[in-house]
């Protein structure tokens, strides 16, 4: 069987994706590639050169001169544009508004397909997104997709944002799951859709450890190596 596998996360905002794909892939060994993070670098690159998302003659010579690095540090790892550590700047309001526009732009998708492809290509790697089992890897040798309910998603991005001292309403939170999940799932290009193939997995009220398990699990199934 072989060791290096590759393993494809898709799912929904909000879901837990981020730190899951983190643990499972330390305790796989494997790199993780949050395939999120690199549509909202090139979302930010376009906002800092002023690059209408509608202009594709300019969006095509932007992602042309595009470099997006991943680096480990400690046990995090940080995003790289340029050179440049963005992985902060990614994460801004603004950023997260302009994301799911740019990712919509055909052009845009094909380059970071095409450079997950090549990032993922040896295996050892988990890949987290939304079309990484349907679009990306359809060849993977595990494919999850993890799935809960919109209020528990709003309810956890609440608790997060309360913890960093935003104030927030509760159920405007839960209303902005439910329409960035619309987006992506309604888009014609690559939309958010379950591969048939894919092993769904429901995190409502499960802890981390709890889902992190069942992860394992399914990784353990398709792989005889002791993980
Ligand atoms: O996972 P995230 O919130 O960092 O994703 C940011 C945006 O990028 C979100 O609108 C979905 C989109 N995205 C995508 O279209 N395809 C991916 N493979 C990953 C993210």
């Amino acid at each position: 069987m072989q060791n290096s596998l590759i393993v494809a996360i898709d799912g929904p905002s909000g879901v837990g994706k981020s730190t899951l794909s983190k643990m499972l892939a330390e305790r796989l060994g494997y790199i993780n590639i949050d395939t999120g993070a690199m549509y909202r670098t090139v979302a930010l690159a376009l906002d800092r050169q002023a690059v209408s998302p509608d202009d594709v003659a300019q969006v095509s010579a932007l992602l042309d001169t595009l470099d997006i690095t991943f680096i480990r540090s400690g046990h995090g790892e940080k995003v790289l544009l340029n050179g440049d550590d963005v992985s902060e700047q990614i994460r801004t309001p603004e950023v997260s508004r302009l994301t799911p526009i740019v990712a919509a732009i055909p052009r845009v998708r094909e380059a970071m397909v095409d450079r997950q492809r090549r990032m993922g290509k040896n295996g050892g790697v988990v890949l987290e997104g939304r079309d990484i089992g349907t679009v990306v890897f359809p060849q993977a040798e595990v494919k999850l997709f993890m799935v809960a309910s919109a209020e528990e998603r709003g309810r956890r991005r609440f608790l997060e944002l309360q913890q960093k001292g935003v104030t927030v309403d509760l159920q405007e939170t839960v209303r902005e799951v439910e329409a960035r999940d619309r987006a992506d799932s309604e888009r014609s290009h690559s939309p958010l859709v379950k591969a048939d193939d894919a092993v769904e997995i429901d995190t409502t009220g499960l802890s981390i450890e709890q889902v992190l398990e069942r992860m394992l699990d399914v990784v353990r199934s398709r792989n005889t190596n002791r993980v």
